[in-house]
């Protein structure tokens, strides 16, 4: 057993999530191929259980089709088939119309609507039950995020001799928001069958220990939810706790380190004209991520004529996301029109100062943006973490470049030396761009050195140490109780 498999006392891993790490697409020509999920529910967890080995259990991203499993590296892939009726009312509805919304602190209008929570329930219960044929005796089992929160009680009643771990990658709201979720009981009482509730952050945790206070009367000792005895079984505990998600760092800064990804920094530079800043934004396209506030700051910038259009060019990086559901459609028209009118105003020929780009790149090539970045702008209005601000500071080894980042982003709890921003606030946020586009290099040593610590000492290995050590702490104490 190596140090990694150690993790989990042995035990087999099965991952659950929505998306499987890969998504199937079909080609122009009609053949189809596998690439990378989106989304950084994947960039953190795959490292990991690459090295583990695992069975992952979700959907192939594509309606109607049913995928036989197999294999990829280390870990055995096991496809769920979503028809185009589960995609709309479970993924694009109360996945992505009523919960992601609730859970970023409603700044798009959750709705909610029953035919989709009914939706919600089945397609959990499916997830539950294809796990619960999968998965080995006394196997641990990881359920990952707020379109499965379902999925451990059902799997727990399913499966009583598995130890079962739920992530939440988002934000957990506070009170008086989730409260507004019709039913609030039913998703607490869903994520108490796990053994063990890891979030981002202090934040979330506390909302949701005073959550299961409030809708279970559950008392909460610390950290840990004492569940009593009921008909359903004997008394256990739930350990509710913050584990800070992180990324493979040393990975990042490998490649950042190769010849050739500094050799496409430069050139990429000297496609935009070589000005002498470059900024960066790097998004899925998404209306928490305070696109539209950034390009507000950036415009007025240019009108004041505190930015020379001459001398600056923004790179923004938009991943296409859940283009169904109307907020983002919205979105994307309003990002694509201020674009254009930003640079039909402030261009010139042959030089737009604003460089928009809708679509994804592989791992190397958003390295190599990195690093030819002298400011990347993390600006969003709410975040469960935000990796991409964590990967910027791991490839910059040479201490150069600056990172302005929203303090309502999860990483902003250990990014302090980032120039911190209240996104709402666009003379702040124009005063931090300007800021960072005249940061004396030492100044931007200091804080980068600083930041790279910070990322350094919490990597991925670090995160799923802390919260597999939990995980193994619970497997193991449910067999004591068992045996004694
Ligand atoms: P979220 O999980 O909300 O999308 P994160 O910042 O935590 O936000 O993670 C986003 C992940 O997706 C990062 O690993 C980032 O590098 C990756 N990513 C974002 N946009 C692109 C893109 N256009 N092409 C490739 N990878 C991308
Ligand atoms: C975030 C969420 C993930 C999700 C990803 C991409 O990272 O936390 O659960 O998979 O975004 O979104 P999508 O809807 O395309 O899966």
């Amino acid at each position: 057993m190596n140090a990694m498999q150690d993790m989990t006392g042995g035990r087999e891993l099965v991952m659950v999530s929505n998306r499987l790490p890969v998504d199937r697409v079909t080609n122009d020509d009609g053949s189809t191929s596998w690439r990378a999920s989106p989304g950084g529910l994947v960039t953190a967890v795959q490292p990991i259980v690459e090295q583990l080995g695992c069975v992952w259990v979700g959907w192939a991203g594509s309606a109607d089709e049913a995928v036989e499993p197999f294999e990829l590296g280390a870990m055995r892939l096991v496809p769920i088939e979503l028809s185009a009726e589960d995609i709309a009312l479970y993924y694009e509805g109360f996945s992505n119309g009523t919960l992601w919304p609730l859970y970023h602190d409603v700044i798009a209008q959750p709705e909610y609507h029953r035919e989709w929570w009914d939706r919600y329930r089945r397609v959990n219960q499916r997830f539950a039950e294809q796990v619960a044929a999968t998965a080995s005796e006394q196997a641990i089992v990881w359920v990952h995020d707020y379109q499965l929160q379902l999925v451990p009680a059902m799997l727990r009643e399913l499966r009583p001799d598995l130890t079962i771990a739920f992530f939440l990658h988002i934000p957990f709201p506070p009170g008086r928001l989730f409260a507004q979720l019709p039913w609030r009981r039913q998703v607490v009482r869903g994520l108490l069958g796990a053994d063990v509730i890891g979030f981002q952050q202090t934040t979330d945790a506390v909302a949701f220990r005073m959550a299961v206070e409030r809708f279970t009367r559950a008392p909460a000792l610390g950290n840990t939810i004492v569940l009593p005895a009921s008909a359903d079984g004997p008394s256990r505990t739930v350990l509710a706790q913050e584990f800070p998600i992180s990324i493979d760092a040393e990975s990042f800064a490998e490649i950042a380190r190769r010849p050739e990804t500094r050799e496409r920094a430069k050139e990429i530079r000297a496609d935009l004209g070589d000005p002498r800043i470059v900024m960066l934004g790097v998004d899925r396209l998404d209306y928490t991520k305070g696109i539209r506030h950034r390009l507000k700051a950036f415009n007025e910038l240019l009108e004041d004529g505190e930015l020379d259009p001459t001398d600056i060019v923004f790179v923004q990086v938009a991943s296409p996301s859940r283009e169904r559901v109307d907020a983002y459609r919205q979105l994307r028209d309003e990002v694509e029109g201020t674009v254009g009118r930003i640079n039909g105003a402030h261009g010139t020929i042959g030089r737009a100062p604003l460089n928009y780009l809708h679509r994804g790149f592989t791992r190397d090539e958003m390295v190599a943006l990195y690093l030819a970045a002298d400011v990347l702008l993390v600006t969003p209005l709410r975040d469960g973490m935000n990796l991409v601000a964590k990967e910027y500071v791991a490839c910059r080894d040479d201490e150069r470049g600056v990172l302005v980042l929203s303090e309502f982003a999860g990483a902003a709890d250990e990014l302090r030396d980032a120039l911190l921003v209240n996104p709402h606030d666009i003379e702040g946020l124009k005063a931090a761009i300007v800021r960072a586009a005249h940061m004396p290099r030492e100044e931007q040593r200091r804080r980068m050195h600083a930041l790279r610590r910070a990322v350094a000492d919490n990597d991925v290995a670090h995160w799923a140490a802390g919260y597999l050590g939990a995980v193994r702490a619970a497997a193991e104490s449910g067999e004591i109780g068992v045996g004694g």
